[in-house]
């Protein structure tokens, strides 16, 4: 398995080009199911994630074509069968997402229940009600959700929580629905719009997307998109930038999109950052003296639980105490164990961290948890001192982030990968 080893103690220099956004290119490559003919989609990063809901919709009978850029071609007119594996779904909990597109489109989906995952219990209990109101006969048999509709029927749905994937798994399904849906306290995430975005270009009749009232009018049939470029990726965007001010460097971040990181702009801002924002690139420059800032992580636009790791990273070498809430998931904590490792000063309270700022970490061997925690893990060792930080289990990062050790290269840092 392979491991990702740095020497630490390099300043970040330099541009850097963000990728697709994951979290956008699943559910809008999941939504290329509600159409035959081809769809084209562009800035689709190359991910293990994207690999993983590829296999599962090849199996189904789905085409996909390579291009350029990031291009990915996908076909559905062949699609026949309705079914997502254990052994694919347990790597991949968006997998979930095929459950709206296959019922739209085949009437029935026999999808393996998730289960839970390192950050927690996370269920799908809220995307199986809402489909039940849509008339979805529903049972979960073996570890699966065998899931039948003759007809999808428009139904008014309410999230007791946002829920990201739960949105895009409704809004897929309500828009060749018999109806109106009208889904309120709906997910108001860039990944979300980025689908809406999709759907429409499809044909379908929605709006409201990046507000909490989602109307979807559906309609019979949509047509396949011929050109959709994924939305760059915020928590890519926001990785780079907290990196940047932990090893006091200046990175210039292109195809970058300010109205999706605020909250980290500002929180970056008030550790003493330095942020310069263009159109579509932001400059960051690292403070001498890294101060401390409160986070409490929020659904869209708040401060998001994907770059909580990363910025409890950082705090770790502020001068003073942060306290860190995370309100999304309730076991997101599990990198900091790992950052302990590094001699970093952290009590964890229920969902409350409190980190109390060391002058500097040291490099240590480090075990990757979960996606986020592999990318904190990375972020510490830039900055760590004493030697090589090696991080290991590194397949989480592989289902993430593009490339993102040859990206730290291009910006000066000595970061390579080995076989462990
Ligand atoms: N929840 C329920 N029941 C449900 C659905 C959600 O209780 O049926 C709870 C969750 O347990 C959680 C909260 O609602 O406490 C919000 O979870 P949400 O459903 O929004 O999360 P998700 O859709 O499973 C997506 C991203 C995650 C990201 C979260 C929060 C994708 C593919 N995944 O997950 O991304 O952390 O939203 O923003 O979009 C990552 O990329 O590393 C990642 C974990």
């Amino acid at each position: 398995m392979d491991k990702i080893v740095i020497e630490g103690g390099n300043v970040l220099q330099g541009e850097v080009r963000l990728s697709g956004a994951k979290n956008a290119a699943l559910p809008i490559i999941c939504a290329c199911i509600l159409t035959g003919g081809w769809n084209c989609l562009y800035n689709v990063p190359r991910l293990k994630d994207v690999q993983t809901i590829r296999e599962i919709m090849s199996n189904t009978g789905v085409h996909f074509e390579e291009g350029e850029d990031g291009g990915l071609r996908i076909n559905s007119d062949d699609i026949s069968h309705h079914e997502a594996p254990y052994d694919l779904v347990r790597t991949m909990r968006a997998s979930i997402l095929l459950l709206g597109p296959l019922l739209a489109r085949l009437g029935r989906a026999r999808i393996s229940l998730p289960g839970g995952c390192a950050i927690g219990a996370r269920p799908v209990n809220f995307h199986l009600r809402a489909l039940s109101a849509m008339g979805v006969d529903m049972q979960l048999e073996h570890g699966y959700i065998n899931a039948k509709a003759r007809t999808l029927k428009g139904a008014n749905v309410f999230f007791d929580i946002p829920t990201v994937t739960g949105t895009e798994n409704i809004m897929m399904a309500a828009v060749t629905a018999e109806g109106k849906t009208v889904i309120e306290n709906a997910a108001r995430e860039p990944e979300v719009q980025d689908l809406a975005r999709m759907l429409r270009s499809m044909g379908s009749h929605i709006e409201g997307e990046g507000s909490d009232k989602i109307i979807i009018e559906g309609i019979k049939t949509l047509k396949p998109v011929a050109h959709h470029k994924i939305i760059p990726d915020r928590i890519e965007a926001g990785t780079f930038m907290i990196a940047a001010a932990m090893t006091g460097g200046h990175v210039t971040i292109q195809g970058y999109r300010q109205d999706h990181v605020t909250a980290v702009v500002e929180k970056l801002q008030e550790v003493g950052a330095e942020i310069n924002q263009g159109k579509e690139e932001v400059s960051i420059k690292g403070p001498k003296t890294i101060h401390p800032a409160d986070i409490k992580t929020m659904p869209f636009p708040g401060f998001p639980t994907d770059l909580q790791a990363q910025f409890m990273a950082l705090m770790c070498i502020a001068k003073g105490t942060s306290i860190i809430r995370e309100t999304i998931f309730e076991n997101r904590f599990i990198h900091v164990g790992e950052l302990k490792r590094m001699g970093a000063d952290i009590q964890i309270d229920g969902n409350q961290a409190l980190v109390r700022g060391r002058e500097y970490l040291l490099a240590a061997p480090v075990m990757a948890t979960d996606l986020r925690a592999s990318a904190s893990l990375i972020i510490a060792g830039l900055a760590a001192k004493g030697g090589r930080t090696e991080v290991n289990r590194i397949y989480h990062l592989d289902r993430g982030y593009e490339r993102l050790e040859e990206k730290f290269q291009s910006l000066g840092a000595k970061i390579w990968r080995e076989k462990a």
